[in-house]
C-alpha cells in the first residue's frame, strides 16, 4: 500500500541546555516531542495510567530523545558507539542536586585561583607529545593538562562528567584545529599564540554557563541514560521497549567522534572506530544497517512504533530494508531543513528530512 507524504512544520528549536556541547547532525527537540505526544502520551494521559513507557534511541548522539522523553514523563535508554555521545547525553539527563551544585562551585573556585604561571612543567609525557605539539602551543598544552588533572581529581562523578564534557569543547577552542565540523562559523585555520589563549578562562566561562543551564533545566527526577554500545548487537532482552525514536547515521563518511579526537588523546582513550555505520555507497550502507533493523525489531514489543528520522537520500532504502526486517510503514512525514543543511554531502544542501513511522505488527 502506498503511504502518502505529509509535511510537518517545525520551529527547529533546541533547548538551551544543548548549547554547552555541540554535536554533529542533531535533530530538533520537536521531533521526539511530537512522536512521544502522538504515539506515547505520558502516563497521566493514558487510560490505564500503568506506569511509564520505555523508549529506546539506538543512535542517541547528544541525547535529544532522552532529554525530551524525561521532560515528557517517559523513560528512555540511549545507545551510542561514541563514548563522548554517552557522556554528553548523561550530563544533560542527570538532574543535579544541592550537593552537586556545591561541588561544581568548589571546582569552579579552585580553577578561578589557577593561572597560566601555575602550570609550568605540567606536560603529560605519557601522551604522544608530537600530536600535542602539532595541535597546541606548548604553553597552552601545559595549562590544559593542569586543567584536566584538576577536573579528574573532582570526587563528585556527575560534576566531573559535566566538567569533562565542557573541557572537550575548551580543548578544541584552544587548539589549532579547524573548527568547521563543530561550527561552520570559523572556516580557516587559526594559529593561536599562547598569549591569546587562556584555557582556564575559557573553561571557567563555559563551565559556569553549563552549571547555570543545569540550574534552569528544572529536571527534578530522571533516570534516563545513555550507554556505550553497538546498535548492531544490542544487550537488551526481546520485547523490552514500547517504542523507538532515532536518527541513524547518513550515507556519508561522517565521523561523529572527530570533534572529540583531541579530547580522547588528552584522556589517553583508544577509540575503535570500526563498528561505525558509514559509507558512501548506498548498498553497502544498507547492508551495514541490516543487523540494526533486525535488532530494533527484536527489542520492541509487538504492536509498537519505531520512528526513523532520515535524509532524502536514505528514505527509500530505509523503507525497503525496514519492511524486509518485519516492519510496516504507517506514515511518511517530512519537514524542511531550515535554510538547507550544508556540509555533509560534499557541499550539497539537504533540504528535507523524513520522519518515517513504522510499526512492528502485533502478530510478529
Ligand atoms: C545522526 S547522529 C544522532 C544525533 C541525535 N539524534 C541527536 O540529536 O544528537 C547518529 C549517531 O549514531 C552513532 N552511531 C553510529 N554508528 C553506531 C553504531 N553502530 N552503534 C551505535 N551508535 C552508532 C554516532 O556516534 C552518532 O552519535
Amino acid at each position: 500500500m502506498q503511504v502518502r507524504e505529509q509535511k510537518i512544520v517545525l520551529d527547529h528549536r533546541r533547548a538551551a541546555i544543548h548549547s554547552f556541547s555541540p554535536y554533529l547532525a542533531t535533530f530538533p527537540d520537536e521531533i521526539p516531542r511530537y512522536v512521544i505526544q502522538k504515539y506515547l502520551p505520558p502516563a497521566a494521559m493514558r487510560k490505564n495510567c500503568g506506569g511509564k513507557k520505555l523508549i529506546l534511541d539506538p543512535f542517541c548522539g547528544s541525547g535529544t530523545t532522552l532529554l525530551v522523553a524525561a521532560e515528557n514523563n517517559t523513560k528512555a535508554i540511549g545507545l551510542d558507539y561514541n563514548p563522548m555521545a554517552v557522556m554528553i547525553s548523561n550530563s544533560k539527563c542527570q538532574p543535579l542536586k544541592r550537593e552537586d551544585y556545591e561541588a561544581a562551585g568548589k571546582l569552579l573556585d579552585s580553577i578561578k585561583s589557577m593561572n597560566p604561571e601555575d602550570s609550568h612543567g605540567h606536560m603529560d609525557v605519557s601522551i604522544n607529545l608530537k600530536t600535542v605539539k602539532y595541535w597546541f602551543h606548548s604553553k597552552v598544552a601545559e595549562d590544559l593538562f593542569h586543567l584536566r588533572d584538576t577536573i579528574n581529581s573532582c570526587r563528585n562523578e556527575k560534576v566531573k562528567n559535566l566538567a569533562l564534557v565542557v573541557y572537550a569543547v575548551t580543548l578544541r577552542a584552544c587548539s589549532y584545529a579547524q573548527n568547521d565540523t563543530l561550527s561552520r562559523a570559523r572556516k580557516t585555520y587559526a594559529i593561536i599564540e599562547a598569549s591569546q589563549v587562556n584555557a582556564y578562562k575559557d573553561f571557567r566561562g563555559r563551565f559556569g554557563k553549563a552549571v547555570e543551564l543545569k540550574k534552569k533545566q528544572e529536571l527534578l527526577v530522571s533516570d534516563n541514560m545513555a550507554i556505550k554500545g553497538d546498535s548492531k548487537n544490542m544487550i537488551f532482552d526481546d520485547g523490552l521497549f514500547d517504542g523507538i525514536i532515532t536518527s541513524p547515521p547518513y550515507i556519508a563518511n561522517i565521523n561523529y567522534s572527530a570533534p572529540f579526537d583531541l579530547f580522547y588523546v588528552f584522556m589517553g582513550w583508544k577509540i575503535d572506530k570500526k563498528p561505525f555505520i558509514n559509507g558512501e555507497r548506498e548498498d553497502k550502507f544498507f547492508e551495514g544497517m541490516k543487523p540494526t533493523y533486525r535488532e530494533m525489531h527484536r527489542v520492541l514489543k509487538p504492536d509498537t512504533t519505531c520512528v526513523m528520522v532520515v535524509g532524502e537520500r536514505e528514505a527509500e532504502g530505509t523503507i525497503r530494508y525496514m519492511t524486509d526486517s518485519g516492519f510496516t510503514l504507517d506514515e511518511k512525514l517530512f519537514y524542511d531543513v531550515k535554510g538547507g543543511c550544508r556540509g555533509f554531502f560534499h557541499g550539497k544542501k539537504r533540504l528535507k528530512e523524513f520522519v518515517l513511522v513504522f510499526r512492528k505488527n502485533a502478530a510478529a
